[in-house]
Parts: C-alpha cells; sequence; structure tokens
C-alpha cells in the first residue's frame, strides 16, 4: 500500500453525522457499499502521510457552510484518519442528491434492460434535472474539488462514484498536482439499452458527465463490460478515441479498466464468529425448517417484490421453509423511492399468506439492521437470497460467503444473485461454486432457483468461492488501483 498522502472523495463522509456540530453529537459509521469497499484501503493518517477523507457532512442545513474546524483526526480500526466535512444547504442538496444523483444517474444508470420501468410498475424512468437540480450538482462537485485543491500534501486523489462524476474534470480544471483517479461503483449502462431514453437533455446531461469522469488519468469500473461501455459512451458523446490501455481525450490517455470490489473478509469472520443466531432463525430451526433470507438496502434496483412474488409461488406449491426478508431504509425523502414500499408491501400481504396456509414463518421488514445481525442471518441461512435487477457488485454473497465459512460444506448455503449484479459476472453464476444466477425478472427462474437452493444444488458454497472471495479482497482491491493510478504519472 502506497505510503504517501492520498485524498479520497466521497458523496458519504466516513462518519454519518446528524447534526452540524462535530464534537458534541453522537456520530456513527456510515454504512453502504462503498464505505465498506474503501474503509480497509485507508492507511494511517501520521502526520504527513496516509488517508485524508472529504465527503458530504449531510446537507440539510439552511445554507452552505464549511465546518469552521477544518479536519479532524478519526480514530478507525485502521489507525487515524484525517478526515473532513462539507455542509450543503438543503435546497443545493435536494438538487444534488435528490434530483441529479438518485432521481436521474442512478435509475439511468441501472437500466441494464430499456423495458424496467415498464417490466417493474415501480422502477422509475430516469427524470432529466431542472437547470436549478443540475446547478447544485455542480455547486456540490465544485465544493469537493476545491476542497482537494486546498490539500497542499495531496499526491493523488481518489474520487468516488456518480454523485461526484464531475469532480476528475474541475480538478483537472484546476491542475492538481497528482493524478487523478476515479471509481463507479454502480453499473455504466449501455447507449444501445438507454437510447430510447437519450433524448436531447438526458444525452447532454450524460455527456457532462462522461465528460467529468474523462478528467480522470484513471477511470475504474466494477467489470470489464461496464469498462467497455463506458469506453463507447465516452467516444460516441465526449469525442474521446480508443487508445491503448484507454481512451485519448485532448491529447491525453485516461487509462480504463476493470477493478471489481471486494470485502474485509477478517471483518465479516470477527462478526460471525461473535453474532449470536437471530431469534427468528433459531424458531425456525425448531420448526426443522429451512432458512432462507433477503437482505439488501429497499432500493428499486434489488428486485424486492419479484422475488416475494416468487416466494408466494413455492409456497403455495407447498414448499415449507422459513423466509427472513429485511430491506434497510434508504434515501428517504427522494420521492422516486415512494412506489417501490408498496409495491413491496403488496407482495409480502401475498407471500405471508402463502406461508401461512403451509404453516411457515415469512417475514418482511423494513429495519436498520446492526452489523452483527446481517452476518449472523449471512452464516446461518441456507439460501441467500439476492435477485438485483442491476447492481454494480452487490457484496451480500461475498460476504455470505466468509460468514458460511465456518461451517462444514455439507451444511453450507446456496446463494441466488441476479444475473445482472456485477458479483456473477466477476464471480460466474453456473451454481457450481455455490453462487447460481437467477433471472429477477422471469418467476420461473426466480422459483427454480429457490427450489434448487433449497436442496443444496447445483452446489453449496465451496471452498473455492470462499478462496477467490479472501484473495479479491478490499485491499487488494485497492491496493492494485492505486498502484496503476501511480503509474499513470
Ligand atoms: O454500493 C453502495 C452504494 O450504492 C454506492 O454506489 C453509493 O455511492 C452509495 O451506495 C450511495 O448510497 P447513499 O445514497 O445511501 O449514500
Amino acid at each position: 500500500m502506497t505510503a504517501r498522502a492520498q485524498l479520497i472523495l466521497a458523496n458519504r463522509a466516513f462518519l454519518d453525522h446528524e447534526a452540524p456540530r462535530w464534537a458534541d453529537s453522537p456520530s456513527t459509521a456510515s454504512s453502504g457499499g462503498l464505505l465498506a469497499a474503501v474503509r480497509p484501503v485507508i492507511a494511517p493518517w501520521d502526520g504527513h502521510s496516509g488517508t485524508t477523507w472529504i465527503g458530504v457532512g449531510m446537507g440539510r442545513f439552511d445554507r452552505e457552510w464549511v465546518d469552521p474546524r477544518g479536519y479532524e483526526i478519526l480514530e478507525t480500526p485502521r489507525g487515524p484518519l484525517r478526515h473532513r466535512r462539507l455542509f450543503f444547504g438543503s435546497a443545493t442538496w435536494q438538487g444534488h442528491y435528490g434530483e441529479v444523483a438518485n432521481s436521474f444517474t442512478w435509475p439511468l444508470f441501472h437500466l441494464v434492460r430499456v423495458d424496467l420501468p415498464r417490466a417493474t410498475p415501480y422502477y422509475p424512468e430516469p427524470q432529466p434535472p431542472s437547470a436549478a437540480g443540475w446547478q447544485s450538482f455542480v455547486v456540490v462537485n465544485r465544493a469537493f474539488a476545491e476542497a482537494a485543491c486546498e490539500e497542499d500534501g495531496a499526491q493523488s486523489c481518489w474520487v468516488h462514484d456518480y454523485q461526484l462524476a464531475l469532480v476528475p474534470a474541475m480538478l483537472r480544471e484546476r491542475e492538481f498536482r497528482g493524478p487523478i483517479g476515479f471509481f463507479l461503483h454502480i453499473p455504466f449502462p449501455s447507449l444501445a439499452v438507454i437510447r430510447p431514453y437519450l433524448s436531447g437533455e438526458v444525452r447532454q446531461r450524460l455527456a457532462e458527465i462522461v465528460r467529468g469522469m474523462l478528467g480522470a488519468d484513471l477511470a475504474g469500473f466494477q467489470t470489464p463490460g461496464d469498462a467497455e461501455r463506458f469506453a463507447e459512451a465516452a467516444c460516441e458523446l465526449a469525442g474521446a478515441r480508443p487508445a491503448a490501455g484507454g481512451l485519448e481525450v485532448d491529447g491525453r490517455l485516461v487509462r480504463v479498466g476493470a477493478y471489481p470490489v471486494g470485502i474485509d473478509p477478517e471483518e465479516v469472520l470477527a462478526a460471525a464468529r461473535r453474532a449470536k443466531p437471530v431469534t427468528r432463525v433459531r424458531a425456525a430451526r425448531e420448526l426443522g425448517l429451512p432458512v432462507v433470507v433477503g437482505l439488501e438496502r429497499g432500493d428499486f434496483t434489488k428486485g424486492i417484490p419479484e422475488r416475494l412474488r416468487a416466494i408466494a409461488e413455492a409456497y403455495r406449491q407447498g414448499k415449507r421453509f422459513a423466509y427472513i426478508g429485511i430491506a434497510s431504509p434508504t434515501r428517504e425523502g427522494v420521492e422516486v423511492y415512494g412506489a417501490l414500499e408498496a409495491a413491496i408491501e403488496r407482495e409480502a400481504a401475498r407471500a405471508r399468506e402463502a406461508a401461512y396456509w403451509v404453516g411457515c414463518p415469512f417475514t418482511q421488514v423494513r429495519a436498520a439492521v446492526g452489523w452483527d445481525d446481517v452476518v449472523a442471518l449471512q452464516r446461518d441461512a441456507d439460501v441467500v437470497f439476492t435477485s438485483s435487477l442491476a447492481d454494480g457488485m452487490n457484496l451480500v454473497p461475498l460476504q455470505a460467503a466468509i460468514a458460511q465459512s465456518l461451517r462444514p460444506t455439507e451444511e453450507r448455503a446456496v446463494v441466488l444473485a441476479g444475473v445482472d449484479a456485477g458479483v456473477t459476472k466477476v464471480y460466474g453464476g453456473d451454481g457450481r461454486d455455490g453462487l447460481r444466477a437467477v433471472d429477477p425478472l422471469d418467476q420461473q427462474s426466480l422459483l427454480e432457483g429457490l427450489t434448487e437452493g433449497l436442496e443444496g444444488r447445483p452446489a453449496r458454497i465451496s471452498d473455492r468461492f470462499i478462496a477467490l472471495v479472501r484473495e479479491r479482497d478490499a485491499r487488494s482491491w485497492g491496493e492494485r488501483f492505486l498502484d496503476d493510478l501511480e503509474g499513470t504519472c
């Protein structure tokens, strides 16, 4: 790992922090896939080298402001971290986060099939942002770029994800002194698929996002497919040209590559060793029932209603198992999430009724669950059922593989994952190693996956899958990206 001073820019701050006053309010570790992947990459801050993290300190205030105390040194399990939060007024935040990041980019980038909004009525059509919304996105991105340039000692800057897609080009304009990396944690869409949405305005905003990303020296993606689709869009929308190792833009080389994220296996293992089984799992065991778990953020990309429909059908066919579904609240207040909750409720009610007639426990709740309970569920499940419509990676199957490594091979779970999730592209979804791809929009495929999974077919989580997850962990992901980034200068 590089011992140089390195800057990480991410929309989420390292800590979730409800109140503006840093030291006087309670704070909790921020959650989410990005944090899980990047946390293990942090190099301890030693006063002149190590990691500085800049993130948003929640945008709920009536004016923009900069924390008067500037930087703080946080104690983290990886050592001290230099941390800075930027604060934005609620109108700016709504435009940046509500309108652009989550009502436009997020649904557009997860559009792996053009018919998603039609096939799943709760999936929102990507909304081109208003002029004011776009301006807020620019304001937030600019604030990050300026904060980064104030960092005299920083030798490289690693910008994360779609919320900050304009930052790389802004850093370049401001002549940031070190190499600039950008990593997209979510999928990059195919122009062929989203073409029906590429009207004037959508096209223009997408082109600006792509141009922003092209400011980087190294643009990283979850899978080779994402990298290829980005290259194609960069050529069509932003005048880039294919070049050896990446793209040529304005006479310089932007390296483009696939860097699939990983997890911190030791963190999962430690929780798997200490966590007690959750009550509902114990109750299912007493009934002699296998346990199927569905764990995710309550997001419209996760395919939850379709999965619940398949669960209901399995109960109707007389299959006996306990289902524990937990969707953690996410992006509350972002309007396009409104229809999802009703769709989950409707399908959950049907599944609950079907479960009742075969005398099986069924739970689908909307709740934030503690880390130990998440890992306990992943460790004790017989089928880990994810079925995202699209996903940059989806860390649940990787965490489950590690958590289940404590069980003998013949007792381990089968993991189901959406065919368009990064995890099945990277690890393969033929089921041989216990990871089986399902088509989240095809009830037959979901039902077959579940049925086979309950029988331990085609195979339970293998030692090979566990070893691969260990090998491709978050540390090695970060090191590979940062080494390649350093190699760009
Ligand atoms: O992988 C987790 C993730 O989907 C990241 O891609 C993204 O940056 C993050 O969640 C955003 O989540 P939130 O809107 O909850 O901060």
